[in-house]
């Protein structure tokens, strides 16, 4: 079991070390390297994804991410940006089905800033397409105007595609999930305005009547933005393209509570993944020790699940962790009153600690 660790930027180190101290309380036989990534990478190599770290990537089973950006790197050209690096990767090893689920723990009903009643025992699975869209749309640029009085761009552009194959193979990903589930999946899409979006449902539906056991709907990106606020609950299995969904899971994180409690997991048709948190690199608060390492400690248990075959292990750590959540240790990011705020190394300790 071969992981690559690629801890980034920001609080990426710290919420990192914790989940590989989890996982090295597991007692597996694990092989793991690490490698710089994002901004320190570009920093010590003058790349965000140096030719190094991707073949670690590429030749694991596994990659275990933290986060990547920094803004003393918003100044580069976009090409040497830390978010590169991720966008990399997930071009370069295919990971194409990006499995984002929000879970919202009884314990932590009130750290959300919605009414308890409608989160509590929410449990939502998104499925974000990761490998195309307006992300890796062609072409793309900036117009320069050509009078030669002005160097700025006069205007901007990225194209929105989608093509058959890659809708299809989503879409078997969200029905496979769903049947698994609760056998609905809803396709969120803007299929009232963009083609894109139109041939998206078309294909959702072509591979929906392989799937006669799961239900399958359509509900357009705006209105998915406020059903997910108004009434969670009636979502299961959300599946939609890469923009959408990466604007939907940030709104799904807070109807758990906290995005420092979201995993996620991003796999390729041979089952490698990457597991990173859904949050990002947090600069403000790095260094800090307050980070929550929940998410990615959560997204090594999906690693567990996923590519190396580890349920009963993966298991572990989710107990574990609901287990810290029930003795009421909190991270600020989700501290309320009548509970014990703990560091991020704490927390880590704690959740080795209820392993058993
Ligand atoms: C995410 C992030 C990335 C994305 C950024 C860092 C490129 O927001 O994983 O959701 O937009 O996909
Ligand atoms: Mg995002």
């Amino acid at each position: 079991m071969k992981i690559a660790v690629l801890p980034g930027d920001g609080i990426g180190t710290e919420i990192v070390a914790e989940a590989i101290k989890v996982l090295g309380a597991l007692d597996l036989p694990f092989e793991m390297e690490t490698a710089l990534v994002g901004g320190v990478a570009y920093a010590a190599h003058g790349h965000p994804l140096p030719e190094s770290t991707l073949k670690l990537a590429q030749d694991a089973d596994a990659i275990l991410f933290g986060a990547v950006g920094d803004w003393q790197y918003d100044k580069l050209e976009r090409s040497l940006r830390p978010e590169q690096a991720i966008l990399g990767l997930r071009k370069h090893l295919g990971l194409f089905a990006n499995f984002r689920p929000a879970i919202c723990y009884k314990e932590l009903v009130d750290a959300s800033s919605l009414k308890p009643e409608i989160i509590a025992g929410l449990d939502i699975l998104i499925i974000r397409e990761l490998t195309g869209d307006i992300y890796f749309g062609q072409p793309r640029g900036r117009r320069i105007a050509t009078d030669g009085h002005f160097p700025g761009a006069e205007e901007a552009f990225d194209t929105m595609r989608y093509s058959r194959p890659e809708i299809e193979r989503i879409a078997h990903v969200a029905f496979q999930a769903a049947q698994k589930r609760s056998k609905r999946v809803t396709s969120v899409d803007k299929a009232n305005v963009l083609e894109t979006f139109q041939f998206w449902q078309d294909v959702m539906i072509d591979v929906g009547k392989q799937y006669p056991d799961v239900a399958l709907d359509h509900m357009y990106i705006d209105n998915a933005a406020m059903q997910l606020v108004k009434a969670p609950k009636k979502f299961d299995v959300i599946v939609t393209g890469n923009m959408f969904g990466d604007i939907l899971s940030d709104e799904a994180s807070m109807l758990t509570g906290s995005i420092g409690m979201l995993p996620s997991a991003s796999l390729n048709s041979k089952n490698q993944g990457l597991y990173e948190p859904s949050h990002g690199s947090a600069p403000d608060i790095a260094g800090q020790n307050i980070a929550n390492p929940l998410a990615t400690i959560l997204s090594a248990a999906m690693m567990l699940r996923f590519s190396l075959n580890q349920e009963t292990a993966a298991q572990r750590i989710e107990t574990a962790v609901q287990a810290v959540l029930a003795q009421g240790l909190r991270t600020p990011d989700i501290y309320s009153t009548g509970t014990t705020k703990v560091s991020t190394v704490e927390m880590g300790d704690a959740v080795v600690k209820a392993l058993g």
